[in-house]
């Protein structure tokens, strides 16, 4: 989704801004944009629709330098992707420059009352309001820093900005609400993001705003002022402690076949020093100053998003089998309309890659007066999840560039694993067993992908077809959703994850020749209760590619296609099948010819609710 870069320092800041913007890519966008404040010369103002490489063509054009930089790059909101609704935005005498993430719940309101008093509006997008209101109280008090506050006062919704202005040549604003900003200290220069990664290039120097925070920088001095409790306070310095590992794609075509290859490290790393199989055992640093909170929990209230949410349901099953705690898992988007009691014994926690997602966020802070534990599941290093949480504990995926999350999901399922372990903390055949199974996982998911042109085959045979059905029981069920999702994410087709034993309930009504079924068996002791489903699907016609961990040879002639999984037991053969899933929809997805790693309409953090 949107990203934010600025620069202000005594050199020049557009090249170090590009770059930023590049890093912020990923995260999908259809425009960019910077503004640059000179000092002897007006603003300059250059956006372009589409990728970077459009805007820094243009930018070369111009041969612009600048001490004093702001740079966005836009996923549409409000209004289509256009060269005018793209940011920076600014006011009608074009003195006044901002960036926005996040949206602004009153434009509309903000819009007409301006208009009333004579403004303009060029763009569609919520943000345009901003810079003229900041205008409109500035000629007011002829004070900005009052200007900025005032304006701010009147928003509703959520934001992170950089207002940089002609009238203040040698200052740069910036605030949040509900959306994160982190500025770096390097030598000679401040650099400022809405994602760590762009500062981590310059600087392990950083410092996080806070909801409220409205700082001002002027040479290499930040001053800060929560706009809630009216402190004024010197920025906390953080030091990033790690450095960002290179991910680039080596010998692959796209990030998200990289990423499924990377899941045998992403496990090694996610585990190291974390367990140990012989003694059944798990350690999980990151939790264990509140253990003595833990051992009193009755309840746990998953929240999470999208592929994170089905790693939560794994994570519901996982709890309630090894720990014996009741575990709800709640879209983090319901949840915050949820209205339920909720008791001081509960823990609740937010499963989340980027740990910006803001619904998660959300959840996270609808709970945060009931005193409740509030634990987080993050691979993102030093995000907002990971600090507004009370403990918790790191992927440790590396950077997952693809939209479509692939090694997250499965370290999330691990990471899980280990803590229902360490939930019920006993040394036993059960805990033995399963770590046993968690420290070969690796090899096994290696010798699935050395079956990928068996993959690509099945992929290019199924391709052809418009909808799907994705079902499976137990640990199959969240692993057959997962697979729907990865599906439709990447490749427009519409796919539905179902409980394999609900299908008699409504959506054996769909099936024909045209519709096929991915069934998934992970777990051998539900082999006979998904195959009887099965055998429903086949009697109405429908092919069926089933994708299972016990070879059958009286079933095998059954199904139209099988793909044999690696030979485990609990939920390992879930988890594989949850890897051939990925491979099988990145496959249909460059069959069909898409852009894997950005699929239309999608952002890789969702900083939006
Ligand atoms: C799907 C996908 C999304 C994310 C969801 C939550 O492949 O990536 O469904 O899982 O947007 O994102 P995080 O995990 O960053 O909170």
């Amino acid at each position: 989704m949107c990203g934010i870069v600025g620069y202000i320092g005594n050199a020049d800041g557009v090249d170090y801004v590009l770059e930023g913007l590049k890093e912020l890519e990923y995260r999908g966008y259809d425009s960019a944009g910077i503004a640059c404040i000179n000092k002897d010369q007006d603003p300059f103002l250059l956006k372009e629709v589409g990728r970077i490489t459009n805007l820094e063509k243009s930018l070369k054009k111009q041969k612009i330098s600048s001490s004093l930089v702001i740079g966005h790059t836009r996923w549409a909101t409000h209004g289509k992707p256009t060269k005018n609704n793209s940011h920076p935005h600014y006011n009608n005498s074009k003195t006044i420059y901002v960036v926005h993430n996040g949206i602004i719940e009153n434009y509309l309101d903000i819009k007409k009352e301006l208009i009333d008093k004579g403004y303009s509006f060029y763009s569609e997008t919520d943000t345009e309001v901003i810079p003229n209101l900041i205008d409109y109280y500035y000629a007011k008090t002829k004070d900005f820093k009052k200007a900025i506050k005032l304006a701010l006062g009147d928003l509703r919704g959520t934001y992170a900005l950089l207002i940089a202005s002609s009238l203040l040549k040698d200052k740069l604003y910036l605030t949040r609400l509900g959306s994160p900003l982190v500025a770096g200290f390097a030598k000679d220069y401040i650099v400022v993001a809405s994602d760590q990664n762009v500062i981590l290039k310059h600087t392990q120097k950083v410092t996080y705003l806070e909801d409220f925070d409205l700082a001002e920088i002027s040479g290499n001095k930040i001053k800060i002022e929560n706009l809630k409790t009216l402190k004024v306070y010197d920025p906390k310095i953080e030091i990033l402690d790690f450095n960002l590992k290179e991910d680039s794609l080596n010998d692959f075509p796209d990030y998200m076949l990289k990423e499924i290859f990377d899941i045998p490290e992403t496990i090694r790393l996610a585990t190291k020093g974390r367990i140990d199989p012989k003694k059944g055992l798990v350690k999980l640093g990151g939790l264990d100053n509140v253990m003595s909170q833990l051992e009193h929990i009755d309840r746990i209230i998953i929240v999470a998003c999208g592929t994170s949410y089905y790693a939560g349901m794994f994570g519901e099953y996982l709890i309630e089998e090894i720990s014996d705690i009741p575990v709800e898992v709640v879209l983090a988007s319901e949840f915050k309309y949820k209205k339920e009691p909720i008791s001081r014994s509960t823990c609740v926690i937010a499963i989340s890659q980027s740990g910006e997602t803001a619904d998660t966020i959300a959840a996270l802070e609808k709970v945060k007066d009931f005193g409740v534990l509030k634990l987080g599941i993050v691979n993102v290093i030093g995000s907002t999840i990971s600090r507004i949480t009370d403990a918790g504990v790191y992927c440790h995926a590396g950077t997952e560039k693809a939209v479509a999350s692939t090694k997250a999901f499965v370290s999330q399922v691990v990471i899980l694993t280990l803590m229902s372990l360490r939930l019920k903390n006993v040394s036993n055949k059960q805990s033995k067993q399963i770590l046993k199974e968690i420290e070969n996982l690796p090899s096994k998911i290696e010798e699935l992908l050395s079956k990928k042109n068996e993959i690509k085959k099945l992929s290019q045979k199924y391709s052809k077809y418009k909808d799907f059905l994705f079902i499976g029981r137990g640990y199959d069920y969240p692993t057959a959703l997962e697979g729907a999702l990865k599906l439709k994410e990447v490749s427009y087709i519409h796919a539905e994850g179902y409980a394999a034993g609900e299908m008699k309930h409504g959506p054996l009504a769909m099936i024909d020749q045209n519709f096929p079924t991915v069934a998934v068996i992970g777990d051998e002791v539900l082999y006979e209760k998904t195959f009887s489903n099965i055998e429903e699907i086949r009697a109405r016609k429908g092919p069926v590619l089933l994708v299972s961990s016990t070879l059958n040879k009286k079933t095998k002639n059954m199904v139209d296609d099988v793909f044999y999984l690696p030979k485990s037991s609990n939920h390992i053969g879930s988890i594989l099948a949850a890897v051939f899933l990925q491979l099988f929809a990145y496959y249909v997805s460059k069959d069909l010819g898409f852009n894997v790693d950005r699929p239309r309409n999608l952002a890789k953090s969702v900083t939006v609710e």
